[in-house]
């Protein structure tokens, strides 16, 4: 059985309280052994000292934009890409081409991943056929062929009854509604921020209330019904105080924030253009901190990156035009540690929490620790490297990134799902 030893590393295990230096024994495919001393023979010994090591990273929102869009993303580069940062399972959206609201797609993406995927491919299925917002898809039936959870992501259900519909399917069968908030007809024909930015450049700016009014509508649905709302990308301070307030109500309701909802404003838009276009838009530095703050006090239950690739001839097309959404997985984890972890604001073992058992325990599935006889998806993060981000160098097929040219520090070095090594640049690798 092949064996791997991971020595001398700072494990950081979050759901099983452990933050120390120690060793990491992985026997087929599986965790074996955590301990100061372990005596085996091993296969492959990987020196760990001044690394920090995880359980294998899970972005819960990602465009794999497979099947339809191979042109901007496939399974295949789409799950380098998230080895490259460090993740070892992704979920991914259901807005492809046809959208996965039937089996046969989530069928479809499990069976791809399988054949060419490098990471662990969660699917997740509309919430309404073709994504139009018109009738609820057939959720057993969904959940059955292996959807780990439900939105119509890129879109807002604008009809609240069906909301409440697939809420109730939630509170019934114990899945997470995962919503996009934006109001659409507040949101139509907005390409960033309204603000002072959109101002000066004359570009149509969404309003903060276009994301607050339906999160509102939803955390109240969600109350309503019983079920399991969880909200996408949240990007404003009002939507960080609305979910503080369903949390405190009682309400089934969990967030989460994109790194680069907490790191820019919508000023990045001046010189990033359609790099810096997404849905929802960047704000202004009071909803960057109140989103800051919510990771802090645990109001964002997780990091997700939103990677969205898109090809660079469509992002091209300038503001007006360009579709809206950046490349993520590269970027997640050396803007976690710069930003929260590396500014003190914070913890390692919080952050990490955020990126492993957090999303696990929001999507239910078996993953996102280093418990023994666990899959061996583990992480190991050099804290002291130091990157400047290269998009030519991404694996993702997407280059639409506003970070391009920053110089970050710490980077994952090595990636293994299942006991088997899926990225590394270590010299050992
Ligand atoms: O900016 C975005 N891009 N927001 C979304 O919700 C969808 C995504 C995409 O699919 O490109
Ligand atoms: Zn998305």
């Amino acid at each position: 059985m092949n064996r791997i030893l991971i020595c001398n590393g700072h494990i950081v295990d979050p759901a099983n309280q452990v933050d120390s230096i120690q060793n990491l024994l992985i026997c087929g495919g599986k965790i074996a052994q955590i301990g100061e001393r372990i005596e085996v023979e091993a296969d492959r010994v990987i020196d760990a000292e001044g690394l920090i090591v995880t359980p294998g990273l899970i972005d819960m929102h990602v465009h794999l934009r497979e099947p339809g869009f191979e042109h901007k993303e496939t399974i295949k580069s789409g799950t380098r890409a998230a080895a490259a940062g460090g993740f070892t399972s992704v979920a991914c959206m259901a807005n492809t081409q046809p959208v996965a609201d039937s089996p046969e797609v989530i069928r479809f993406i499990r069976s791809q991943a399988e054949k060419s995927g490098v990471a662990n491919v969660f699917p997740i299925g509309s919430i309404t056929k073709n994504l139009t917002g018109e009738e609820v898809t057939d959720v057993p039936a969904l959940l059955e062929a292996g959807a780990v959870a439900l939105s119509d992501d890129g879109k807002t259900v604008m009809n609240a009854a069906l909301m409440r519909e697939v809420l109730a399917w939630s509170a019934q069968l114990g899945f997470p509604v995962a919503v996009h908030c934006e109001e659409h007809n507040l949101n139509a024909g907005t390409v960033m921020n309204l603000g002072e930015t959109s101002n000066r450049l004359n570009l149509p700016g969404s309003p903060n209330a276009a994301e607050d009014i339906i999160a509102a509508r939803d955390i109240m649905l969600a109350e309503l019904t019983g079920g399991h709302l969880h909200v996408l990308h949240v990007s404003t301070a009002g939507t960080v105080e609305l979910v503080r307030w369903g949390k405190r109500r009682g309400v089934h309701v969990t967030a989460e924030a994109t790194p680069h909802h907490f790191t820019l404003t919508e000023a990045a838009v001046e010189e990033h253009g359609a790099n810096a276009k997404m849905h929802p838009p960047l704000r202004t530095e009071a909803d960057v901190r109140a989103v800051v703050d919510g990771l802090i006090d645990g109001t964002l239950d997780a990091i997700a990156t939103d990677h969205a690739p898109h090809a660079p001839f469509e992002k091209a097309q300038g503001m007006d035009d360009a579709p809206p959404g950046i490349v993520g997985s590269e970027t997640c984890v050396p803007l976690v540690f710069t930003k929260l972890i590396g500014s003190g604001r914070l913890r390692l073992s919080e952050a990490i929490a955020k990126m492993t058992c957090t999303p696990a325990k929001i999507l239910n599935i078996d993953r996102g620790t280093l418990s023994i006889g666990a899959a061996a998806d583990v992480t190991l993060i050099d804290p002291k490297r130091e990157v400047k981000v290269d998009p030519a160098q991404f694996e993702s097929k997407g280059r639409n990134t506003p970070f391009r040219g920053w110089a970050l520090r710490s980077c994952p070095v090595m990636t293994i799902r299942g006991g088997e090594v899926t990225h590394s640049v270590l010299n050992d690798g």
